[in-house]
């Protein structure tokens, strides 16, 4: 496997070395550290550097191209430099006729960007977001993953107008200020930044469902009225046991998929109750450990960065 030191400076990279350490320390297997390390990446070069490739993959033993297959799969992970602030737009279904479409297209106008672009001066990313789970503030314009609610063409150009001006923004619920794109991605990184605290997560209209299944008195099940567990355990009585009389293997066909060979937990294609070859994961040859195979498959892929 070829690996790369990547451009860091000597004093870069050991500091660098050190976080990642701190990071490895939390997993069984190093590889599970793979997207804090990119998080950690984007802290220090804003964005899922050729370097910061080429740092994960040499401390995680993985090849470049590992690296780049998971960095690319996440709308996290930029691959240019992003801008200090990621300004995202919910253009989703219940944002969109809030107003979110308008939106974007004013701040587009305005910033005089697209979708994924970043201004001249690297202040502003601008991104269509998908549904942020805040449709009860609908339309909502996000800010390095910090919430501003209620938002109209107005509002959201006065707050990428304070961000150009290079003003600090704070958004109407959560932190006291946005931070920037690196520090955010540094608390993604798993270093605390002591500002969990700050402000309130949920607002009066998070909380109308919570109030009305307080005062019906519902629950979900599993769970008490007060919202803590209530126990499962039940009689070993309660049900039949698998094999015996009145056990779910001796409940008679109800549907064409009970007895279709193909069917839902049919014996397979053939009808011979074997399952064909591609049915499920290949299991490793005897005596092969499973993540020496997968590492073996990874060395052919080579590197691209
Ligand atoms: S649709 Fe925008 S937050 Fe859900």
């Amino acid at each position: 496997m070829t690996t790369h030191t990547g451009d860091y400076t000597p004093e870069v990279r050991a500091r660098l070395d050190a976080d990642a350490e701190a990071i490895l320390a939390r997993y069984p297997e190093p590889r599970s550290a793979l997207l804090p390390l990119l998080h950690l990446v984007q802290s220090e070069d804003g964005y899922i550097s050729p370097a910061g490739i080429a740092f994960c993959a040499d401390t995680l033993q993985i090849t470049q191209a590992a690296v780049s297959a998971v960095a690319t799969f996440y709308s996290q992970y930029k691959r240019r430099p992003n801008g200090e602030y990621t300004v995202g737009v919910c253009t989703n279904t219940l944002c969109a006729v809030m107003g979110g479409d308008i939106i974007f297209d004013r701040l587009s106008e305005h910033l005089g960007i697209g979708h994924d672009e970043t201004t001249e001066d690297g202040k502003i990313t601008l991104e269509r977001l998908e549904c942020n789970a805040a449709c009860d503030f609908a339309p909502v314009m996000m800010i390095n993953w910090e919430f501003f609610d209620y938002q109209t063409p107005a509002s959201a150009t006065e707050v990428v107008d304070a961000i150009l001006a290079g003003q600090d923004v704070r958004p109407t619920r959560g932190s006291d200020r946005v931070a920037t794109f690196k520090e955010t991605s540094r608390v993604l990184a798993g270093f605390y930044d002591g500002r969990a605290g700050e402000g309130g997560a949920g607002g009066p209209a998070t909380m109308v469902g919570l109030e009305l299944a307080r005062s019906e008195g519902w629950h979900a099940p599993g769970f008490a009225a007060d919202g803590g567990p209530v126990s499962r355990e039940q009689p070993d009585d309660a049900a039949p046991k698998v094999g015996e009389a009145g056990s779910s293997s001796e409940r008679p066909p109800i549907s064409d998929d009970d007895t279709r060979p193909s069917g839902p937990g049919g014996a397979g294609p053939t009808g011979t109750g074997k399952q064909p070859e591609d049915a499920g994961p290949v299991e490793p040859t005897e005596g092969q450990d499973p993540a020496r195979r997968r590492q073996g498959s990874d060395d052919q892929e080579g590197t691209t960065e």
